[in-house]
């Protein structure tokens, strides 16, 4: 009897899912949802620029790498306007401001102490896993444009997790008691940012559980690669959980 090839497997599936799952993306409701999902990643993109021309300041000798990253986001933050546009959506970007205090004046904290291994965690390990899995769910259910546009976003945002997770990784025995310290206080704001943002996400068909479980796997993965032990990722994750 003849088998399927995973490659196939993984076609059908993806054929099946893209014809019945989509979204109308012309529907009222899917653009008034829109307006406010496509603001926090503009807005998140500008965080993310400004962050690493902060840290920066802390790093000069990494601040030429820094600018690369900084410029990237800007590019990435283009292109979701772009994706705004193409769908006839103004972004509200007041809401996306206040979405984004908690975390924004938490980094702002840090950078003002210089705490750059609390800077990294905000920006480069939760903002980033954030944005990986926000960005990996939302490339199944977009329309072709945006599609498009955020798979090639969602690869340059593996490299900025890297590099944060690289720099501390290297950096592990001075930084860990920071790191715990950091993760416990704005762990939960990504949690509660998650829950702000469900109602939205599922009129986009993405799923709370769904964006969770991404988030959870590129964030466990970070911290295994900059050296945790399990009891201390269970530690850092359990921060979650309040
Ligand atoms: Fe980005
Ligand atoms: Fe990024």
């Amino acid at each position: 009897m003849p088998t399927l090839q995973l490659t196939e497997v993984a076609e059908l599936k993806d054929q099946s899912f893209s014809s019945t799952d989509l979204p109308d993306f012309t529907a009222s409701a899917y653009k008034d949802a829109y307006s406010r999902i496509n603001a926090i990643v503009i807005e998140g993109e500008q965080e993310a620029h400004d962050n690493y021309m902060a840290i920066g300041t802390l790093i000069p000798g990494q601040a030429e790498e820094l600018k690369k990253l900084a410029r990237m986001e800007l590019k990435h933050m283009r292109g979701f306007t772009a994706c705004g546009k193409n769908l006839g959506v103004a972004p509200d970007m007041v809401f996306a401001k206040e979405f984004f205090s908690s975390l924004h004046g938490n980094f702002q904290k840090a950078l003002a102490a210089g705490k750059l291994t609390t800077c990294f965690l905000i920006q480069a390990i939760l903002i980033e896993a954030f944005a990986i899995s926000a960005y990996n769910v939302y490339i199944r259910v977009a329309d072709p444009f945006a599609k498009k546009i955020t798979e090639g976003v969602v690869q340059d945002e593996y490299l900025h997790l890297n590099y944060g997770q690289e720099w501390l990784k290297s950096n592990l025995d001075s930084c860990k008691d920071e790191l715990f310290k950091a993760n416990k206080e704005n762990l939960p704001l990504i949690k509660s940012m998650l829950d702000q943002v469900a109602s939205d996400a599922s009129e986009l068909h993405m799923d709370k559980e769904e964006l969770m479980e991404e988030f959870m796997i590129a964030y466990q993965d970070s911290l295994t690669e900059i050296g945790l032990t399990n009891r201390e990722m269970a530690r850092m994750a359990s921060a979650a959980v309040v």
